[in-house]
C-alpha cells in the first residue's frame, strides 16, 4: 500500500487500491447517521472509495455506480450504506423521488456523490471527502468537517489513516 497520510486531514493515494483501502480505513468508524459528502470531478474516485468503504462494513456485493438507479442500498455489511449519485439530477424538487429523505442523517451511512450541488436541501452536519486529481493515477484526499460529530469523525479517520498508512 502507498497510501499516505500527508498531514492533518490530508492523504496522498497513489492508485486505486489506495482510495479502496482509505475508505477501507473509514468503514469501521462510521455510525448510524453519518453523512460523507464525496467531491472532486468526474472519474476521480469517488465509486472507488465507496467500494472500499462497502468492502469495509463487510458488503460482499459489488458497488457500481448508482448513476441511473440514484441509490443503491449495501444493507450485507455492519450497517446498512446508502450511496447515493445525484450526477443526474437537475432539480432540488426531484431529490424528493430518491428517497434521499427517508434516511440521510439517521440510517446507516449516507454517501453522496455529486451532492454538493444541493447542499442547502440535504444537511448542513456532514463530512466532505474531496478528492483532487494531480496525475494519472495520482489524487489527494482531504477531509472538511461540518459540524460535530463530522469533527469526530474526521479526528479518527485521521489517527486510522496516520496509524496504518504512516505520518
Ligand atoms: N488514485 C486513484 N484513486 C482512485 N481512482 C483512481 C486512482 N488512479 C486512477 N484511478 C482511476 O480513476 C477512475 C475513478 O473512477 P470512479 O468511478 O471511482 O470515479 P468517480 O469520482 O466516481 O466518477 P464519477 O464522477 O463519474 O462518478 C477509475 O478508472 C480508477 O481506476
Ligand atoms: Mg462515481
Amino acid at each position: 500500500m502507498t497510501l499516505r497520510r500527508e498531514g492533518p486531514r490530508r492523504y496522498l493515494s497513489a492508485s486505486q487500491e489506495d482510495t479502496e483501502r482509505f475508505g477501507e480505513l473509514v468503514a469501521p468508524l462510521l455510525a448510524d447517521g453519518d453523512v460523507l459528502v464525496l467531491t472532486g470531478g468526474l472519474g476521480v474516485g469517488k465509486t472507488h472509495f465507496t467500494k472500499g468503504v462497502a468492502r469495509g462494513l463487510g458488503d460482499a456485493h459489488p458497488v457500481t455506480s448508482p448513476t441511473f438507479a440514484l441509490m443503491a442500498v449495501h444493507d450485507g455489511g455492519r450497517i446498512p450504506l446508502f450511496h447515493f449519485d445525484l450526477y443526474r439530477l437537475e432539480h432540488a424538487y426531484e431529490l424528493e423521488d430518491t428517497g434521499i429523505f427517508d434516511v440521510l442523517g439517521y440510517e446507516g451511512a449516507c454517501l453522496l456523490e455529486w451532492g454538493e450541488q444541493f447542499q442547502d436541501e440535504l444537511t448542513d452536519e456532514f463530512l466532505g471527502v474531496v478528492i483532487a486529481h494531480t496525475g494519472e493515477s495520482t489524487r489527494t484526499i482531504s477531509l472538511e468537517a461540518h459540524g460535530g460529530r463530522a469533527e469526530e469523525l474526521a479526528e479518527a479517520i485521521d489517527a486510522a489513516v496516520g496509524a496504518a498508512a504512516g505520518a
